[in-house]
């Protein structure tokens, strides 16, 4: 949908001069974006093709490399429930088809309100608390019904916003880097292109 705001190009520069090339801060402009619309616009990824002196296509062909990274709008709270092997076999199923009844949602989908989107998922890596899921990549572990249930009414109720950012604000928490560190890379590879 839209290009970095004024505010965000200004934090994509301070990035971008933390690295000795511009194309390695691809990753982190991307979060930036997700960050201002909760998905990475296409607009967007025009955007930082520019600052980054890329073809949008190859901004694209790393972003759609990875999961967390949304290309349309998405809810507040992203549910991804594991269904591989070791989910499955103690109920996965169930705990999905039990999710999308209780928030009146198919997998893949976002609740009327912007609140919930759920996902059907590989395995993320919690095969030993199965069956799990992850809200916002915080993970929750030998989830019932039950407890889906309570964590959805924990979420609606705002209990949990301490612990859940909402979906996107990984930018934010990133962004810590002191200005002593500002163009630290770009210097550093200008002292080695120079010699
Ligand atoms: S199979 Fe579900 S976490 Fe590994």
């Amino acid at each position: 949908m839209s290009r970095l705001s004024e505010e965000r190009v200004a934090t994509a520069k301070e990035i971008i001069g933390r690295f000795p090339r511009r194309k390695s801060a691809l990753i982190p402009l991307l979060h930036l974006a997700q960050e201002q619309d909760g998905y990475v616009a296409q607009d967007a990824m025009v955007h930082i093709a520019e600052l980054l002196d890329l073809a949008p296509a190859e901004v694209y062909g790393t972003a759609s490399f990875y999961e967390m990274f949304k290309f349309h709008p998405v809810g507040k709270y992203c549910i991804n429930i594991c269904t591989n092997i070791s989910c499955q076999l103690v109920g996965a199923w169930n705990l999905l088809h039990h999710a999308e009844e209780r928030l009146g949602i198919k997998s893949g989908g976002t609740t009327q309100d912007g609140l919930f989107t759920i996902e059907d998922v590989e395995c993320i890596a919690a095969c030993t608390e199965a069956p799990a899921l992850q809200v916002n990549y915080r993970y929750r572990y030998k989830v019932t019904p039950e407890s889906f249930d309570a964590l959805i009414n924990d979420l609606e109720s705002g209990k949990l916003t301490g612990e859940v950012p909402p979906h996107g604000t990984l930018a934010s928490v990133r962004q810590t880097t002191t200005a002593a560190w500002s163009n630290r890379g770009v210097e550093e590879q200008a002292q080695v292109d120079a010699r």
